[in-house]
């Protein structure tokens, strides 16, 4: 498969993806969405593969949503709109709902959605060095389509502490907030990977898939049609073309502070 936002390798039982629009951080536009769902509906598909491991390529895991691309939705119509943020929140379902073990290996940067890939995903390895935040609300925005699978990896007390400041975090902290299962220096990255992929070699395919099924029953997400998904997707959709939402994205373009930032 070609595509134009990722690199995939594949080995045996093993598929590792990479987000691959370094220039821009590895942003979230409407391509990387689209292929990134792609695959992993196509890796879904396929017996042979047990392991997925997404990475990000050049310096950062990821900047988060397209700025660019969700400046430019102001243009489009509310119901464009609308279906933009739910491919969006597809992403994050796909992710979340894989029978495959999900493990994402983050460094640089992790801002904004790219958290959405996170909370969805089984096993995360972060570099001590990476920066966190949830950004949205910096931004005149909420981190809307990934709420539903934040919210339910690290909790409501550190979401809001973490979604209403918008702060930057350290690993260490991300670890403590529980959407982080491991913290390591550069070196050290691959081998963790490698014990990781190993554990899950060795338990049966099936058993890893109806486990991942009986974690989300009990945590109360297993619904694939929960209307949460839809309702996320419309508010974020609303936000963006709002003024807040123009202004904050125009600022960080402008490489200024919005106009509400003291
Ligand atoms: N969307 C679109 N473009 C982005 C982007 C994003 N989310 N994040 C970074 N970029 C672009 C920058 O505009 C810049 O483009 P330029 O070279 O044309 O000026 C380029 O990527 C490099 O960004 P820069 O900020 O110089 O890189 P850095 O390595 O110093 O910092 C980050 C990396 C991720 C910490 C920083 O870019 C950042 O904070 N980005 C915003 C992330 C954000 O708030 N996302 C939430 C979206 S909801």
């Amino acid at each position: 498969m070609d595509f134009k936002t990722l690199k995939i390798q594949l080995g045996e039982s093993i598929a590792w993806v990479n987000l691959d629009r370094p220039e821009v951080r590895n942003a979230l536009n409407a391509e990387l969405i689209g292929e990134l769902t792609e695959v992993f509906d196509w890796l879904n598909s396929r017996d042979d593969i047990r392991v997925v491991v997404v990475k990000g390529n050049g310096k950062c895991f990821c900047a988060g949503a397209d700025l660019a691309y969700m400046k430019a939705m102001a243009g489009f119509s509310y119901s464009e709109n609308v279906a933009d943020a739910e491919r969006l929140s597809k992403l994050f379902q796909t992710v979340y709902f894989s029978n495959k073990a999900v493990i994402v290996c983050v460094h640089g940067a992790c801002i904004g959605g790219a958290n959405g890939i996170l909370a969805a995903a089984d096993v995360v390895i972060a570099e001590g060095s990476t920066k966190f935040a949830f950004s949205e609300v910096r931004l005149g925005i909420t981190p809307a389509t990934i709420s539903p699978f934040v919210v339910s990896k690290i909790g409501n007390t550190a979401a809001k502490e973490l979604m209403l400041t918008g702060r930057r975090f350290t690993a260490d902290e991300a670890k403590a907030f529980g959407l982080v299962n491991l913290v390591v220096d550069e070196a050290g990255m691959l081998d963790a990977e490698r014990q990781y992929i190993d554990h899950f070699l060795h338990a049966s395919p099936d058993a890893i898939a109806e486990c991942k099924h009986l974690l989300r029953l009990v945590s109360g997400t297993a619904d694939p049609y929960n209307p949460i998904f839809q309702q996320t997707s419309q508010l974020i959709a609303a936000q963006r073309v709002a003024p807040a939402g123009q202004e904050g994205m125009k600022a960080f373009f402008e490489k200024r502070a919005p106009e509400w930032d003291r």
